[in-house]
């Protein structure tokens, strides 16, 4: 069964995109009669795209012998994956109750007004994006966030606009 029921399925490959499908079919083959590496495979697919497109979730399926449906359901359920062309660096912020009480709402808005963008829009300049998220496993650090795999915390707000100044001038990836 089509895994993408409820929308219109679209292609979102250009042709400059579509050779990486064979780089991902290449990274999969060692995974290929492994049991329980579906978010290996997920993770192969955003390395090569920077996000997991429908194309390579029914590849992923394919190779792997899996139904669509249960692939989805793990690029769903975790938040550290994309299903669209992400920013440069995505902001993860974790929403959960420790990080809310302790300053994690100014910390967001701190990002989304200096950015002029809300939770989900990725900026003009494809630099940002913002994200609330349930916790990251660094409680430690609240209120937490992640840019893309790296650590922050504890934060507040003139730290997210410090950090904004930093990743700027560390320019896109
Ligand atoms: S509750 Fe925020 S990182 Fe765990």
């Amino acid at each position: 069964m089509a895994i993408h029921s409820g929308a219109p399925r679209r292609a979102t490959l250009d042709d400059a995109e579509r050779p990486k499908l064979d780089q991902l079919r290449q990274a999969l083959a060692p995974l290929r009669d492994e049991p329980g590496t579906t978010l290996e495979a997920l993770y192969a697919a955003q390395d090569i795209f920077s996000y997991v497109p429908p194309e390579a979730v029914t590849l992923i399926a394919k190779e792997l012998r899996l139904p669509e449906s249960e692939v989805f359901g793990v690029l769903t359920f975790y938040s550290m994956f994309h299903r669209k062309p992400a920013a440069a660096y995505v902001l993860r912020v974790c929403r959960d109750l420790s990080c809310h009480l302790t300053g994690a709402p100014q910390v967001l808005h701190a990002f989304n007004q200096a950015l002029g963008a809300r939770v989900g829009e990725v900026t003009e300049d494809g630099l940002f994006e913002t994200e609330s998220v349930s916790c990251l496993g660094l409680c430690d650090l609240q209120p937490a966030l992640m840019v893309n795999l790296e650590q922050h915390g504890p934060m507040t707000a003139d730290k997210a606009r410090a950090l904004l100044d930093d990743l700027r001038a560390r320019g896109a990836r």
